[in-house]
């Protein structure tokens, strides 16, 4: 067999396109808990969770019984095709979790969201034009790389992109070099340059935002930000989307991580966690929005796939029984304290956190290679850690929620001493 001396990362780079930087050599067995297992039996702690996805860990009996229960009664049938009690109760499930005026409508990826609810704002406005924030993430598909701002490469060899989209700063204190108050400033001082000069507010369909950026480094913006963004898009009657793709689904300590704000959103983006370890996404809106869209105007074949609403209904079943949002934000609480002594090194420019969102931001010219170290480092001593941030001078920790609590303080040791250890090279 012609395979037979090749090593599977050499199969995989002849026969698959080499797009996505591979970042560990591991050949993947199975995952266990926040472990991944490779195909020699060895065992990582897991702190990426598949970007998010893994809420609850791989393999959770009670995911693995409804998907596979799930499985035999259908694995697909088209959503227009009939009635599906899975599909309905998770909707009512996330319903209760959001507010009883809202509808659903699901997809596949987080761009796909992101899509939806650029189609929706404008069918239901009748107005064209997007604002989004330097540093958010929302998807790679065309829309949604539009208003994607976390690096220029993502972007610039594929323009042009949607036309009428602006971005704003996204009030990051530490990015801008500026207090919490001097940031919310800035940033509202250029949003009414935007409508002076470039664009009448009459003309903005939606605002698109994160309540924690993801990609653009685990920013925690001051926390008049989304009040404020709320007061300005009623004012002109613009609608404000709430990408929720990755801090959703209890990570932050609330389901949703603007319920923090106390605001009141007109759409909503959800994917990653929202499958249970399956491709699943919604747009969540106000029912008079959804219903702009009559029949036909919008869909998707494989949105609102049985097999994956059976595996997120479950995920959530189990977030609501074990209380694992409240114990997202006291496990974080005590991770965040745990890394906090961290930014007393000189290399070290931020430590935050909210809920399970941690990150540690490096500093100086030597930050994005000092990360690209202690990652490799941090995989040499079992530990799956990823990077984030504009200038990829951030490390992101994304547990499982259910993780213990323990195990996590352990990791944040050897994160630790690795970033001491790599320091300076
Ligand atoms: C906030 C946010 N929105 C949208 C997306 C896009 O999701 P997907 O990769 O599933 O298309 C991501 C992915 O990282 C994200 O973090």
């Amino acid at each position: 067999m012609a395979t037979q001396h090749k090593t599977l990362a050499d199969r995989y780079s002849e026969s698959l396109a080499t797009v996505v930087p591979m970042e560990t050599p591991w050949e993947i067995e199975r995952g266990e808990g926040s472990y991944l297992i490779d195909r020699a039996g060895r065992r990582y702690l897991d702190l990426v969770m598949g970007i998010a996805v893994n809420a609850i860990g791989y393999a959770h009996p009670d995911v693995l019984r409804a998907v596979s229960a799930q499985a035999a009664r259908h694995m697909h049938v088209y959503s227009g095709s009939g009635y599906q009690e899975v599909v309905v109760a998770y909707a009512e499930a996330l319903r209760e979790e959001t507010g009883p005026d809202y509808r659903v409508f699901f997809g596949n990826s987080g761009a796909e969201a992101v899509e939806a609810a650029i189609k929706l704002a404008r069918l239901h406005t009748g107005r064209p034009a997007v604002v989004a924030f330097r540093g958010g993430f929302h998807g790679r598909t065309m829309g949604a790389l539009s208003l994607t701002a976390s690096a220029s490469r993502y972007r610039s060899l594929y323009e042009p992109l949607l036309p009428s989209v602006y971005h704003l700063d996204y009030p990051a204190p530490t990015r801008l070099g500026l207090s919490a108050g001097a940031a919310m400033e800035h940033v509202a001082q250029q949003l009414s340059q935007l409508f002076l000069c470039e664009v009448e507010p009459s003309r903005v369909a939606a605002i698109v935002v994160e309540a924690v950026q993801g990609e653009g480094g685990y920013i925690i913006p001051p926390a008049d930000f989304l009040p404020w963004l709320r007061e300005v898009t009623h004012q002109h009657g613009i609608m404000l989307v709430m990408d929720e793709v990755q801090a959703g689904m209890g990570r932050t300590g609330t389901m949703w991580a603007y319920q923090q704000a106390g605001i009141d959103p007109d759409l909503i983006t959800l994917g990653k966690a929202l499958g249970g370890g399956l491709p699943l996404s919604a747009l969540m809106g106000h029912r008079d929005a959804m219903e702009r869209w009559t029949a036909g105007l919008h869909g998707s074949t494989f949105g609102g796939n049985p097999v994956a609403a059976a595996a997120g209904l479950a995920t959530l079943q189990v977030i609501r029984e074990q209380g694992l949002i409240a114990r997202a934000a006291a496990v974080g609480a005590s991770a965040l304290a745990a890394l906090e002594p961290l930014a007393d090194r000189p290399d070290i420019k931020e430590v935050r956190g909210r809920g399970l969102m941690l990150a540690v931001e490096f500093l100086g010219p030597d930050a994005p290679a000092h990360v690209q170290r202690v990652i490799a480092e941090s995989l040499s001593r079992g530990l799956y850690i990823h990077p984030a941030g504009v200038r990829q001078d951030v490390i992101r920790l994304i547990p499982a929620l259910n993780l213990d609590e323990d195990v996590l303080l352990g990791a944040i040791d050897t994160l630790k001493q690795v970033i001491a250890d790599t320091a300076h090279e």
